[in-house]
């Protein structure tokens, strides 16, 4: 069931929080005065933030970047809200090194972004584009020169839109394509990046750029999704490969986003339709990594995988299934399945209506990633939330339902911990507000607030917040 009704703006959920805090660019804010819960996180815990090339980067045509399809999409009429595109977004191809130092401030650990394809690819295949790996570069050295550990995600979604025009994901050399541009960075990070992500979210690649169709390719063809689902699975195997065949050390694995699915009721019809969920929304996207086999059941429950079975060929679950060093999970909402095979919202929602908030549904995915796919390590690479963030009259930004949002998913976090998942780091989705895909800008997902017209960072109460849950490694 790839019904996903994400990223439809929801007007509702108020800012409300009255702490008030006292941030300017070079400086965070105070924290929140809560009293600490006193659970301490293990001694090298990460806590970093994530971000994402075209959410954040702008620069579109600067020093030799092409096109990617999400160019090509947000300049479509129509397709993102208020027409937004990422054109400038936070400008921070430009403001890298502030945004930096602003990390520091934060005392963050690590950070996750991506490398846009695009920009050093700008061909898609081909000749490298010397400025473009110039850039990520100066952001590798430049973290390290400040402490925080870099983890690199090869692919945040903007395919080289000639690519595309070759078919994108759908076309089988779209896989060797993806690894000889991951080569390419590679070669040229090294091992001054020792965590890479192969790919985000394959589920909402599949479901929103090829079901929905409400995020680029813009595609609406369920079958097309699920080729493109096996080549993007294929293009993660080989691009693991590839970073072996380099004789680097770095670790890889994939960025999933997963969910804990529940049956609405007890009824025996909900529990089946529940558990037909989890095997398309989760073990379709495990375990062929992990175990080297599409689940049969799960194939049989998606509608009309004739395709997506013939473009699967001998020695591709082989490919698929080499070894990992880290799973990439990225949690936001539960899943809620009723007797009829719908998905019921249950819980309150965030500011964008398909996360519901749910954090013991986080205990619960890590731990039955343990129980059912082994002791990997894992690393939260996204979590966060939506909320309709203000900036008042005294230039502050309150955000305790954030802060709320945070406490409670590491609360959880820290359970699987103890539980004996072992459970590397989180990376709180964002570091600032950003262009959010089809949403636009204006829903807000940092924990800096971004004036867009003056492009000046205002960090949030929650900012302060986390500099001091990471200050006292715990919360
Ligand atoms: C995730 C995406 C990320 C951002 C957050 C809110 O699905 O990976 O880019 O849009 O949702």
């Amino acid at each position: 069931m790839t019904g996903i009704s994400r990223r439809r703006l929801l007007g509702g959920v108020a800012a409300g929080g009255s702490l008030a805090l006292t941030g300017c660019t070079d400086r965070p804010a105070p924290a929140a005065s809560a009293k600490p819960l006193g659970l301490s996180f293990p001694k090298d815990f990460s806590w970093g933030t994530a971000t994402a090339a075209y959410q954040i980067e702008g620069a579109v045509t600067e020093d030799g970047r092409k096109p990617s399809i999400w160019d090509t999409f947000s300049h479509t009429p129509g397709k993102t809200r208020d027409n937004a595109t990422g054109d400038v977004a936070d400008d921070h191809y430009h403001r890298w090194s502030a945004d930096l130092d602003l990390m520091k401030t934060l005392g963050l650990r690590g950070y996750r972004f991506s490398v846009a394809w695009p920009r050093v690819v700008p061909d898609g295949v081909g000749t490298p584009n010397q400025k473009g790996l110039d850039f990520y570069r100066r952001l590798v050295d430049g973290l390290h020169q400040r402490g925080i550990t870099p983890m690199v995600t090869l692919f945040h979604w903007d395919l080289p839109q000639v690519l595309q025009d070759r078919g994108g994901w759908e076309n089988r050399d779209c896989a060797k394509w993806f690894a000889d541009y991951a080569d390419v960075v590679f070669r040229a990070l090294g091992e001054g990046v020792p965590t890479w992500l192969t790919i985000n979210e394959m589920r909402t690649i599949v479901g929103l750029g090829y079901g929905t169709g409400s995020h680029a390719p813009g595609i609406v063809d369920h079958e097309a999704g699920q080729v493109a689902l096996h080549h993007l699975m294929l293009g993660h195997g080989l691009a693991v490969q590839a970073l072996r065949a380099t004789g680097s050390k770095s670790r890889i694995g994939p960025a999933q986003n997963l969910t804990s699915v529940y049956p609405t009721d007890d009824s025996a019809e909900a529990r089946q339709a529940a558990a037909r969920t989890d095997l398309t929304e989760n073990r379709l996207y495990l375990d062929p990594i992990l175990r080297g086999t599409y689940p049969p059941d799960a194939l049989a429950a998606l509608p009309q995988s004739e395709k997506m079975k013939a473009a699967i060929r001998d020695g591709d679950l082989a490919i698929i299934h080499s070894p990992i060093d880290v799973l990439g999970v990225q949690y936001y909402t539960p899943t809620y399945v009723s007797a009829s095979g719908d998905w019921v919202t249950v819980k309150p929602t965030s500011d964008a209506s398909w996360e519901q908030i749910y954090p013991a549904g986080l205990y619960d995915l890590l731990t039955r990633i343990k129980r059912d796919y082994g002791d990997i390590p894992q690393v939260i690479t996204e979590n966060g939330m939506a909320v309709a963030d203000s900036l008042a009259a005294n230039g502050t930004v309150s955000d305790q339902p954030r802060i709320d949002y945070l406490r409670d998913h590491l609360v959880q976090a820290h359970r699987a911990i103890q539980d004996g998942v072992k459970l590397e780091g989180y990376h709180l989705w964002s570091l600032m507000d950003n262009f959010e895909w089809a949403e636009g800008y204006r829903q807000r997902w940092g924990i800096v607030y971004v004036d867009y017209p003056t492009q000046r960072r205002i960090p949030k109460t929650s900012a302060g917040w986390y500099r001091d849950v990471i200050a006292r490694n715990g919360i």
